[in-house]
């Protein structure tokens, strides 16, 4: 039964890799709720062709992506969809980016696929069964410090008004840290902490079609992912920490330690003068 649940999700993700490829060439931009926060024809058409492979297969499943939301009806069946990923990094002509697809059932994630069509790097992860890329099995790091790690991290679409509040953290890993990465694409990010590329990933107010998928593949990879306090992951919660298990406290930790600093520079900010236009 997995089987037809990693097929469907497989011909899902490639139908939305093609559009990517397709459409590079030929990039349409539009504006969402902000001028940074942009949307292409590639985000819609391959939204579309991943959620007609998964309707034809399974016509009474609940579908979550990002561009069309929620489907109506409900069931234990669900399959939460990023049709592309780096969607900016895409905009740009900037190689890293991705469709990120989860499949769930009963609320937790059973399957996960995470694809670079660009690079033809295909990450996987099925619940109990280890994650992959292109069929070869997957193991975090074993850097055992923070002081020897390279994170990865990225900042949500309100990242102009709480600049001050990211950059705390950011400064406090950089300070850390052998370094620290910004990618543009969460699904990704969490994809690298499974293969070993880096060690750890935070970030603040990302969505569960950004997480579901890459929070799986991490796991499966023998990481480890929780909510900013440490407390099991609720990928609606939004502000997630991953790590290859290792240095999982010291990040938490630093984080802890550096957000009453990042609450009071956000909150001194407020009573600045507008920054310059
Ligand atoms: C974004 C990317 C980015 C992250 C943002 C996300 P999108 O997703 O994952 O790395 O920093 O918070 O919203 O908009 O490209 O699908
Ligand atoms: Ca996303
Ligand atoms: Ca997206």
């Amino acid at each position: 039964m997995t089987n037809q649940f990693e097929q469907v999700a497989l011909r899902a993700a490639r139908a939305a890799g093609r559009i990517h490829l397709k459409r590079l060439s030929n990039i349409h931009i539009d504006r969402k709720s902000s001028s940074i926060d942009l949307v292409t024809e590639a985000d819609r058409e391959a939204e579309a062709a991943a959620i007609d492979v998964v309707h034809r297969a399974f016509p009474t499943h609940a579908i979550l992506a990002e561009e069309s939301g929620l489907s109506a009806h409900e069931s234990d069946h669900r399959w939460i969809i990023d049709p592309l990923d780096g969607t900016t990094n895409f905009a740009h002509g900037f190689p890293m980016f991705c469709v990120s697809i989860a499949y769930q059932r009963r609320g937790r994630t059973q399957f996960a696929i995470v694809y670079d069509a660009l690079k033809k790097e295909c990450f996987v992860a099925e619940r109990g069964r280890g994650a992959r890329l292109n069929g070869k099995p997957l193991r975090v790091s074993t850097t055992d410090t923070l002081s020897s790690s390279l994170l990865a991290t990225g900042f949500p679409y309100d990242r102009r008004e709480r600049r001050r509040f990211y950059l705390t953290f950011w400064e406090a890993f950089m300070m850390r840290t052998q370094g620290v990465r910004r990618t543009g694409s969460a699904a990704l990010d969490l994809s690298y902490v499974a293969a070993g590329r880096t060690d750890g990933f935070w970030e603040f107010g990302l969505k569960a079609w950004d997480v579901a998928a890459g929070a799986l593949v991490v796991e499966e990879a023998g990481g480890h992912v929780t909510n900013m306090d440490g407390s099991p992951l609720d990928i609606t919660g939004g502000n997630i920490v991953a790590s290859n298990g290792a240095i999982h406290f010291e990040m938490l930790k630093t984080i802890a330690q550096a957000r009453p600093v990042a609450e009071r520079r956000h909150a001194e900010m407020e009573h600045e003068p507008a920054p310059i236009p």
